[in-house]
């Protein structure tokens, strides 16, 4: 059963704002897309670079060390190398936003099936 843990409160972050989470010694970039909050690990899978200070286009964020971009939704990189990000669920308790760690986040229906990135459907998360 994955942990809850509190990372915020709702509506502190405004569409397009991000903020990193500390839990465990684990670090987490929390964004808000168009008002949907996704959470990211904090570490680029390709060699380990902190994701959070990454330029966002629109969904994909760019990793500032050697520019792979990932898809914040599902966590899929651009193209086809095959490496992904990891991503925990995100949800609204009781007013305060909630981070599921212990079980990474499957991409969604509704994630996999957008279409504003082409990148996204190239993903084989
Ligand atoms: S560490 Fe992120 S692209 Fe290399």
């Amino acid at each position: 059963m994955p942990r809850r843990i509190v990372v915020g409160v709702a509506g502190e972050l405004a569409p397009g704002e991000r903020k990193l989470a500390f839990i465990d010694g684990r670090s987490i970039v929390l964004f808000n897309l168009d008002g949907t909050l996704h959470a990211i690990d904090n570490a680029c899978p390709h060699n380990g670079a902190a994701l959070a200070g990454g330029r966002l286009e629109g969904c994909m964020l760019r990793c500032p060390a050697h520019g792979l971009r990932f898809d914040v939704r599902t966590g899929c990189m651009a193209g086809r190398g095959g490496l992904k990000v990891t991503t925990f669920t995100v949800a609204i308790v009781d007013s305060k936003v909630v981070v599921s760690l212990d079980e990474p986040h499957a991409p969604t229906e509704q994630a996999r099936d957008a279409t504003p990135y082409q990148e996204t459907e190239r993903c084989k998360a």
